[in-house]
C-alpha cells in the first residue's frame, strides 16, 4: 500500500503543537496556527516523481496553497506550478520557478497576460479558439519559446461534487472533443508552437476510472491528430484532481496507481508525449494542520454542548457553505498540548463569523472541550488558507513550516493594522 496518503496522526498533531509551544509560535495569547508539515511535502512530491515517468512535469496546483515559501520548497524540491491567474505567474516567479516550468491556465488571459507569458516563455494552455488564435496574431517564432496546449472538454460523465466536477457537457472549460473535433485537429496543422492537449476533469469527487476515462478520450484524439496532421504532440496535460483524504474510512486511490494506469493503458502516450500534471490537493491537504483554541465553551440546552473557535468559514469556506460534500476531522488537546480522548459527549463547533451557518462541526465526539483547550483541524493544506474569506475580517492566521523537526514562519499572522491597511486606499502604501 502506497504511503502517499498517511495523515498527521494524533500523536505527530501532539507532537506539533508541542513543537510550536516551545518554540513561541503558540503562547497564551494566541487564537490558532497553521502549520505545513514541509517533509511530508518533500515525500509527497518524490512519489510522484518515481511514479510517472521520468520526464513528467509537476506542475502542483498554486491555487491549492500560493504562500511564496512552500512555492519555493516545492520548486526546490523538482517541481513545476500551475497558475490560474497572472497574480498566481507571478507567485510562480517570485518562488524562482523557471518560465518553462510554469503552467499558465486562467480561461480569461488578457492580451497584456499573454504577451508577458510569451516574452517569459511561460507554457499557455488555451481554453478556447479566439485565445488561441490572439496567441497566433502576437507568437513571433523566432523570439518566442512558449508551449502553447489546449484545454479540451472529454465530455464523461460528472464527479461526485457538482461545484468541481468540470469535465462533462456543459462544462465552462475547454473546446467539446466531440463537437469541436475537427477544427481542433485543423488548428493543429497550422501552428508549430501549438503542441500541447490539456484536460482537468475536477477536484475531489472524481475516481480513478473517470481519471483515466478522460485521458483515453484525449489519447484517442492524440493518436487522430498525428495521424491526420503527421505531428507529433509534444505534452499531455493530464490535469489535476485526484482526491486527497478527508475521512479516515476514505481510500482514494494514489498516485501510483494512477501512473501505473497511464503506462500501462498507453504506452505509446507515455513514448511520445511529456506528461504534465497539476494536482494541488492531494500534495498539499494532508501536509496541513490547524490549531484553534477552544475560546468559549456554552451549553444551552442539556445533551448540547457547543464550542466557539477562531476558524470558522473564512477558513473552511466549502465545509460550511457545501456541509453535506466537504467535511474535516477533528482532534481536541487539553490547554497542555495532550490529546483529549473522545466520549459520549458531543461537541458543535462554531466558529467565530457573524452569521449562523458559521459553524464548521455539528455534534461530534472529540471529548468534552474546555475554554483554552485546543482544536485541531486535520488536513487542511490545500484550498483553506488560499480560500481564505475577508467576512468580518479576522486576519490570515500565521502559517509556520516544519521541517527536520524545526518550526519557521512561511507567513506572519495578519494583524488588525495589516487589516486596515488592506482596506485602505493606500494599500499599497
Ligand atoms: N488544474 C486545473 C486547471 C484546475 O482547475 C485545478 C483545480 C487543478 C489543476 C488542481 O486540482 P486538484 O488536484 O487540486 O484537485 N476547493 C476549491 C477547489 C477548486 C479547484 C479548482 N481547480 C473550491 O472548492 O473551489
Amino acid at each position: 500500500m502506497s504511503s502517499y496518503h498517511s495523515r498527521i496522526s494524533p500523536s505527530e498533531a501532539e507532537a506539533i503543537w508541542t513543537c510550536a509551544a516551545q518554540h513561541g509560535f503558540l503562547n497564551p495569547d494566541s487564537r490558532s496556527l497553521i502549520v505545513h508539515d514541509l517533509n511530508r511535502l518533500k515525500a509527497r512530491i518524490q512519489i510522484l516523481q518515481t511514479a510517472f515517468p521520468a520526464n513528467t512535469l509537476h506542475a502542483i496546483a498554486i491555487k491549492a496553497n500560493p504562500l511564496v515559501e512552500v512555492l519555493k520548497f516545492c520548486v526546490q524540491n523538482g517541481s513545476g506550478l500551475e497558475a490560474a491567474s497572472i497574480e498566481e505567474v507571478h507567485l510562480a516567479l517570485a518562488a524562482d520557478c523557471h518560465p518553462q516550468r510554469i503552467v499558465f491556465d486562467s480561461p480569461a488571459k488578457t492580451l497584456d497576460e499573454i504577451r508577458f507569458c510569451l516574452e517569459k516563455g511561460i507554457h499557455l494552455n488555451v481554453n478556447g479558439f479566439s485565445e488561441l488564435q490572439r496567441i497566433a496574431d502576437m507568437y513571433d517564432d523566432d523570439v518566442h519559446r512558449s508551449n502553447v496546449g489546449i484545454r479540451i472538454n472529454p465530455e464523461i460523465s460528472a464527479g461526485a461534487i457538482g461545484q468541481t466536477s468540470v469535465g462533462s457537457i456543459g462544462s465552462k472549460f475547454g473546446v467539446s472533443i466531440n463537437q469541436q473535433r475537427s477544427q481542433i485537429i485543423d488548428a493543429f496543422g497550422q501552428f508549430e508552437w501549438f503542441n500541447g492537449l490539456h484536460v482537468h476533469v475536477g477536484s475531489q469527487g472524481v475516481t480513478l476510472d473517470q481519471l483515466c476515462t478522460a485521458l483515453q478520450q484525449i489519447e484517442g484524439l492524440r493518436q487522430e491528430i498525428v495521424a491526420k496532421t503527421n505531428r507529433n504532440i509534444s505534452f499531455v496535460d493530464i490535469g489535476g484532481g485526484l482526491p486527497a483524504i478527508y475521512d479516515s474510512n476514505a481510500s482514494p486511490p494514489s498516485p501510483e496507481e494512477y501512473a501505473d494506469r497511464i503506462k500501462a493503458e498507453h504506452p505509446d502516450l507515455v513514448r511520445h508525449s511529456q506528461l504534465i500534471t497539476e494536482f494541488g490537493r492531494c500534495v498539499h491537504a494532508g501536509c496541513g494542520v490547524a490549531f484553534s483554541k477552544i475560546e468559549y465553551v456554552k451549553q444551552n440546552s442539556s445533551d448540547r454542548v457547543e464550542a466557539t473557535i477562531h476558524l470558522g468559514a473564512d477558513f473552511l469556506l466549502r465545509p460550511v457553505y457545501r456541509s453535506t460534500e466537504w467535511k474535516h476531522e477533528f482532534l481536541l488537546l487539553d490547554a497542555k498540548g495532550k490529546l483529549k480522548t473522545p466520549n459520549q459527549s458531543k461537541t458543535t463547533l462554531n466558529g467565530p463569523l457573524c452569521f449562523g451557518g458559521d459553524v464548521i462541526a455539528r455534534d461530534i465526539q472529540i471529548g468534552a472541550p474546555e475554554p483554552d483547550d485546543w482544536l485541531v483541524i486535520r488536513d487542511c493544506g490545500a484550498y483553506t488558507t488560499s480560500m481564505w474569506s475577508r467576512h468580518c475580517n479576522r486576519g490570515i492566521p500565521g502559517v509556520a513550516g516544519l521541517i527536520d523537526g524545526q518550526m519557521q514562519w512561511l507567513r506572519q499572522q495578519e494583524t488588525p493594522e495589516d487589516l486596515v491597511r488592506y482596506w485602505s486606499n493606500n494599500h499599497n502604501g
